[in-house]
């Protein structure tokens, strides 16, 4: 009887993740994969704008290349940006995750990366967009917020949405109370939403996300 075996080979999927801070969310995405929750998918690198980022100690912690791209060093965005993109090449990017990265991503990285760059933001978009979103949903005395996770486009955090998660705006929240009871959403969904992109469960119709089981 002849013995046959099918290896099939599964392509992972190269995430980069781009960061300027503390990459709690990063933390996440990486303890996601490597308990196999997010499964064909490898983060290859860390890219961030801001030196002594604790989000590329993590990466180190990992052992996944960590990359500082100094804003000074160049005369203008477009040379930025074009230095991003060959880096994010040069790691046969597949999907680029941001992660509490402050630039603008430029329009050439966003068509070069149509619908494969995730962004996740800290309130129900389209409320709040921008910085100091908490001090904004404070401020407006709203009694619901959350957070979202979506596509981006070239807008600011205007992208089509994939997953929102909803917390109680609490009467005596400060801006560390309400952040600390977003981020735990964060952290849930934000990995939530990459599984899905990894699985090819996300379609792009305009401006809606279909999602399937
Ligand atoms: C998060 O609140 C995220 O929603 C926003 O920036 C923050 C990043 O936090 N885009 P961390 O660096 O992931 O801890």
């Amino acid at each position: 009887m002849s013995n046959i075996t099918t290896t099939t080979t599964k392509t992972k999927t190269n995430i980069a993740v781009l960061v300027s801070g503390r990459g709690s969310n990063l933390q996440a995405i990486i303890d996601n994969i490597e308990s196999g929750n997010i499964e064909s998918a490898t983060i290859r690198v860390i890219i961030s704008d801001v030196t002594g980022a604790y989000a590329l100690e993590r990466a180190k912690k990992h052992g996944i290349d960590a990359v500082f791209i100094d804003p000074a060093g160049f005369e203008n965005k477009s040379g930025y940006d074009l230095k991003l993109l060959n880096i994010l090449a040069s790691y046969d990017t597949g999907l680029i995750v941001l992660a509490g990265y402050m630039r603008i991503i430029g329009k050439d990285i966003i068509s070069t990366y149509k619908n494969r760059i995730l962004n996740i933001h800290p309130t129900l978009l389209p409320s709040f967009k921008g910085l100091h979103s908490h001090k904004q949903t404070l401020d407006y005395g709203v009694k619901v917020s959350g957070c979202t996770v979506h596509f981006v486009d070239e807008g600011m955090d205007t992208g089509p949405i994939i997953l929102q998660s909803c917390v109680p705006v609490l009467e005596n929240d400060t801006e560390d109370s309400l952040s600390e009871r977003i981020l735990e959403q964060e952290h849930r969904i934000y990995p939530q939403a990459i599984k899905l992109f990894i699985e090819g469960k996300l379609k792009v119709e305009g401006r809606i996300v279909r999602v399937s089981k």
